[in-house]
């Protein structure tokens, strides 16, 4: 224990009136965890281990009601702290007693315990709330969208404040109990499995669980009338699949491309190793969006993803994000291509083993698309701003990185790296620096220039060439 003493010069004297230093005045967490793009995301002084989302919704009326009771644990002696949602509160309690709540800033909740919080202490944050999800703007923006007969929740990098208050940074994962009321004949979607649904009073409940650590972001929720298909993997994992029932003209090539996650899954395993959660699948909810979200156990999928037919390729993206993005996610946002460069380098290895093009042919090409001019070398994949984040070049500049490191290091050492990093980094995060040196001890050559050159720099790099290839 260390003492702080009242004044040097009398210290021999004062032993006895040494204070220790735990009995320090408890001071309030900070409002963001100091993230390099946003820095209000998340919250500094505590840890959340698990949500409990009590939620009702209303499609008629887009009306959310819901309570959500969170198990946190102090990380300092807290005096108050923050919870990132938008949603009108009624009512937070702190260990079961009441406290007071205020909000303040973008999207902060500010709570204020009846008592001080001591560090280590394990507490229940519980979170009543009643709202229109789909018209909260969070600084300018809605997440929630409102479908012909309910709604989704699919946004990155922030989602989780338009629909549960927590700490909304992915170095805070936890595990999710969500269980939801909806009108009879209403069916509703989450991560994970689907512990039990039952009717009462015109209501069916769902009860979602997902059992290892999640971020905020890639918690999910839809509501509406879907096809709930259930089936189990050769190796007993629980496959479920969500379509909604008015996919019109997409609903097949839909289901042909989500039902390949099965097959997928166990290719991915080949690559990457064991499938690290309880679930799989996918689903499709009846919003006009073209883009996917990785979301955990479950991706989302826009139903204009499948306008030109099946595609199979944005469902390894999806999948192949279960290890690169959710088991072992980023750090930091700026982080963003230890998951987007993976995910798109294994659309590239799908293509190489269905026979439609080496991962080396299709990175080439993409180096062919773009002109040595085109802004598109301007993005550095390793940080690209948070206004390119989800820029063209941290894919497939990002993916071009890896093939380079291929080409550098030989398909051994290379695989073994695809193998090795979401193991040791299970349910963890991780940075781009942190891979570059993983990468660098895992092969024993130098890479710092290579990842220099294809993360960092702001102009076109010399051609990749496979060496062993000879392509
Ligand atoms: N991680 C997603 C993917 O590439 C990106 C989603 C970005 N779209 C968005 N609307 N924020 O699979
Ligand atoms: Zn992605």
């Amino acid at each position: 224990m260390r003492y702080r003493f009242l004044a040097p010069s009398a210290a021999a004297a004062c032993l006895l009136l040494a204070i220790p230093a735990s009995a320090a005045q408890p001071t309030p967490g900070a409002p963001g965890v100091g993230d390099s793009y946003y820095p209000e995301s998340g919250n500094g002084g505590y840890d959340v281990s698990h949500y409990d989302l009590r939620l009702k919704y209303q499609p008629k009326t887009d009306l959310l009601e819901g309570t959500a009771t969170l198990v946190t644990t102090a990380k300092q002696d807290l005096s108050r702290f923050n919870l990132d949602f938008g949603l009108p509160v009624s009512e937070v309690r702190v260990g079961g007693k009441k406290a007071a709540f205020t909000t303040s800033g973008k999207h902060e909740l500010v709570v204020t315990p009846a008592t001080p919080l001591a560090k280590g202490q394990q507490t229940s944050v519980v979170v009543r709330y009643a709202g229109k999800p789909s018209e909260l703007a969070i600084d300018g923006f809605t997440a929630w969208a409102r479908t012909p007969d309910g709604g989704v929740i699919a946004q990155e990098p922030e989602g989780s404040a338009w629909w549960f208050p927590g700490n909304d940074h992915p170095t805070d994962k936890a595990t999710y109990d969500v269980s939801i009321s909806v009108p009879d004949g209403t069916q509703a979607i989450s991560n994970g499995v689907l512990l039990s649904e039952s009717s009462k009073l015109g209501w069916t409940r769902y009860n979602w669980r997902s059992d290892k650590p999640q971020a905020t972001y890639l918690a999910t929720l839809a509501i509406g009338k879907f096809d709930i298909t259930k089936d189990t993997t050769a190796s007993g994992l629980p496959v479920i699949n969500a379509f909604s029932k008015d996919l019109g003209a997409n609903d097949g090539a839909a289901r042909a491309s989500i039902e390949r996650s099965t097959e997928i899954t166990e290719w991915l395993e080949t690559v990457f190793g064991p499938y690290p959660f309880n679930s799989v699948g996918g689903y499709v909810p009846n919003v006009p969006a073209g883009y996917a979200l990785e979301t955990q156990t479950r991706p989302f999928y826009g139903k204009k993803a499948f306008d030109r037919g099946s595609n199979v390729s944005v469902v390894v993206h999806e999948l192949a994000h279960q290890w690169y993005g959710d088991s072992v996610s980023l750090k930091d946002w700026k982080d963003i291509w230890v998951n987007e460069g993976f995910a798109r380098y294994s659309q590239w290895l799908w293509s190489e083993k269905e026979g439609e093009g080496t991962a080396q042919e299709l990175a080439r090409y993409a180096y062919d698309q773009h002109p040595a001019d085109d802004p598109f070398w301007k993005v550095k994949p390793g940080d690209p701003g948070p206004e390119n984040q989800f820029h063209g070049a941290v894919y497939d500049r990002g993916a071009i990185a890896l093939q380079a490191l291929r080409n550098e290091i030989g398909d051994d050492a290379f695989f073994a790296i695809l193998k090795d990093w979401p193991t040791v980094n299970k349910y963890g995060t991780a940075s781009v620096k942190d891979f570059v040196h993983f990468a660098e001890k895992s092969s024993g050559k130098p890479l710092a220039q290579l990842f220099d050159t294809w993360l960092y720099t702001d102009s076109k790099p010399a051609a990749p060439i496979a060496h062993e290839a000879g392509i």
